[in-house]
């Protein structure tokens, strides 16, 4: 296998809080291939915006080690770029110039600035929106605003966390379509943090399942179904019950067929 592209390395994370110290990750490792995408879900507060800030360099104090293409990943750099939980659009700022922020640490003139600015918008299928502001945007069109600027420095890593989460179903699997398309284009190794399991089961290559206090890794399920994947396919759906089963249960988890009746407990059956 060719060297892994991101390196986390019994990377731990704490917290300063009142009266102590909080464990927000412990021991995290994962090595993520040149083009993979890996998707991480987890409940609430287990630790995935904060797996985020430390790779993309927004926060220095960690332990463990956190490489990209084997040095480490210090300072905020143009080979990753980033789309926060929420899309944090300046409502000041039109939608072309939001985008050019991604630009801001880039040596391009104004012109090529310009010319990227433009054909990313063009990517996310917002070409005639350049002068829009946010608020004459659509939810899903912001969105696919901030995906543009988290693109626009051709960022080799793309770091998404719930890029969709405040999306109706419909738009979000518009937009789950629309990622896939954009990465067969532009190429991106992608990490995508998300509450839903069927969205990381239809996109990642991997799914990694944190478990909270401390955040740690749970298990790493790979994905092999090939794509387009059938969201109501039974192997999609397999999947995905033992993924949940995963996020909500400690027992192991029991393939339906013969057995699964036998591991029924019997209060199932008292209707
Ligand atoms: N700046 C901070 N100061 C203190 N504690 C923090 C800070 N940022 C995060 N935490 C704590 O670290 C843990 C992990 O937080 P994080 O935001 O990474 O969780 P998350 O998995 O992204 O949750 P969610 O799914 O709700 O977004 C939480 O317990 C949180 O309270
Ligand atoms: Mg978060």
């Amino acid at each position: 296998m060719n060297a892994p592209l991101v390196r986390f390395a019994h990377v731990g994370k704490h917290f300063a809080v009142e009266g102590g110290e909080l464990e927000a990750i412990r021991d995290f490792n994962l090595e993520i291939a040149d083009g993979e995408f890996i998707a991480i879900v987890g409940a609430s507060g287990c630790g995935k915006s904060t797996l985020l800030r430390l790779l993309v360099g927004l926060d220095p104090a960690y332990h463990g080690q956190i490489l990209v293409d084997g040095k480490a990943a210090k300072g905020v750099g143009g080979d990753r770029g980033i789309v926060f939980q929420e899309h944090r659009l300046f409502p000041w700022l039109t939608a072309a110039e939001n985008v050019a922020l991604g630009l801001a640490t880039s040596p391009l003139s104004p012109a090529q600035r310009q010319q990227r600015v433009s054909d990313f918008l063009g990517l996310v299928g917002l070409a005639d929106f350049a002068q829009a502001y946010p608020h004459q945007l659509s939810g899903g069109m912001s969105q696919r605003v901030a995906i543009a600027r988290g693109l626009v420095a051709s960022p080799r890593i793309l770091l998404l966390d719930e890029p969709f989460g405040a999306l109706d179903a419909l738009t979000r699997q518009q937009m789950q379509d629309e990622l896939l398309r954009i990465r067969a284009r532009a190429q991106v190794t992608t990490l995508l943090v998300t509450h839903d399991v069927e969205e990381a089961i239809y996109l990642a290559d991997r799914v990694v399942v944190m478990e909270p206090r401390p955040g740690r890794i749970k298990r790493i399920v790979e994905v092999t179904l090939p794509h387009p994947r059938l969201r109501n396919g039974l192997a999609f759906q397999q999947l995905r019950d033992e993924l949940l089963h995963e996020l909500t249960e400690d027992g192991p988890y029991v393939a339906p067929g013969t057995d699964y009746i036998k591991a029924l407990p019997l209060t199932a059956f008292a209707l």
